[in-house]
This record gives C-alpha cells, structure tokens and sequence, in this order.
C-alpha cells in the first residue's frame, strides 16, 4: 500500500469511529426504558407503534427529540395483534387510568379511543379499521399529574352490536368500562399493553427510572 493509501484509510477508520460514538451518545440520551414489573404484567400480545418511536408497547415514551411533545400531537397509532384470529371480530379500547392522577384517579377512566368492528385480519396487520364509537384522542397529560398510563386492550366481540350509551358519549371521562364491559358480555381481553408518558414541561432532566432501579434495591443490613 502506499504512503498516501494508509493515510486515506487511517482517515476513514477514524471517522467511521467518530460516527459510531455519535451514535451511541445519540442512543443513551433516547434510551428506552421499559415499564417495571408492577406495569408490565398488561403487556400482552398487543403491539402500539407511532411514528419515530415504533413499538411503544411496555415502554416509557423517551425523554428526547420531544418525543413527549409529539406524541400529544401525532394521529392514532397502528395497533397490531399479531395472533388475532382472521375470522373473528374485535373491539378496541384505550384509557388512561391516571385521570387527573395515578395517586388521585377520581375521574378514571379517559377514553382516548374506542373502536368496535375490527376484523381479525386486519388487526393483524395493526389497521384499526372499524366502527369508532369515540375518535382516536392522543395523550395529553396534565402538568404536575406525573406519568399516565395508556392502556390498550382487544376483546373479542360476540356478534353483539357495540354501541355507547348517550350519558358515555357526551364526555370522555370518568367512563365506567365495567360496566360497559359487563353490558356486552366482555370478561377478560385477548390482549393488552401500555405505555407511560407525563407532561414534556415536567421532565427537563428526566432521569431514567431504569437508572434509579440500578441502586441496590435493599440497603445492607445493620446488625
Ligand atoms: C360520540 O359518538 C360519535 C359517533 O360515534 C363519535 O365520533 C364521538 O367521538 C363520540 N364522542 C365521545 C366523547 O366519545
């Protein structure tokens, strides 16, 4: 090789080093924390992309490239039940249950979106196509009211006309989805799962949970 070839290669390694520290730096601000344990046992089957983030499902939105601004603003998202029956219909929920607060839920539950009719094989493949008793609302957690839970469930639908009562359709909170559930004879979802966002203004230097729960969980024992 010559003099002037082993200084072009040199140069190249060096920049392609640069860029892959970039890179990883990039990755560390927008780390993807998962839900803890107590949260997680609803992460079932059901898979919730939007733009930018991709699978949300289980996770924390990340603190960066305003991620928690943008998800208040960007349309509804895929929502996709891999092991959805072809030939089976479905109805579609999402609440939050953290409304004005998770320590505070007095007007649990806010519907954010519900949609009836969705076919197996569509569901599948994440397209929420169907009959949507209340319009997709993205989250919008209030400020000072700490993380939301957003949660997804599938149910199948027994052949029964789903509907909303007036008294349910002139406000999205403090639904009673038990009853609801009960009146269509709707036990237990074919899948869920969720994902935890709070008010973007409210965590400039939002310090990773995961990062916390890396402490020693109990303190060393005085005898
Ligand atoms: C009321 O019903 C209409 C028609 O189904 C729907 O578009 C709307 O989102 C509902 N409103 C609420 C608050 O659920």
């Amino acid at each position: 090789m010559s003099w002037t070839m082993r200084l072009a290669t040199a140069v190249l390694i060096l920049s392609l080093m640069m860029v892959v520290t970039t890179d990883e730096e990039e990755n560390d601000q927008c780390m993807y924390e998962a839900l803890p344990d107590i949260d997680a046992v609803l992460c079932k089957g059901l898979e919730v992309f939007y733009p930018e983030l991709g699978n949300i499902g289980c996770m924390f939105v990340p603190n960066c490239n305003n991620y928690r601004q943008k998800i208040t603003q960007w349309p509804a998202p895929t929502v996709k039940f891999p092991r959805a029956l072809e030939d089976a219909t479905y109805l579609l929920v999402m609440v939050d249950p953290d409304v004005p607060s998770r320590s505070n839920p007095q007007s649990r539950f806010w519907r954010h979106w519900l949609v009836a009719d969705i076919k197996g094989i569509d569901l599948k493949k994440g397209k929420i196509w169907g009959q949507e008793l209340s319009a997709y609302q993205p989250p919008a957690p209030p400020t000072q009211t700490g993380f939301h839970r957003y949660q997804f469930f599938v149910y199948l639908q027994k052949g029964r006309t789903i509907s909303l009562l007036p008294g349910e359709n002139k406000t999205r909170a403090s639904w009673k989805m038990d009853r609801f559930l009960n009146r269509y004879d709707l036990n237990e979802p074919e899948a869920s799962t969720q994902y935890m966002t709070q008010n973007y203004q409210d965590s400039p230097n939002f310090q990773a949970p995961g990062g916390r729960s890396s402490e020693p969980k109990e303190r060393p024992k005085q005898r």
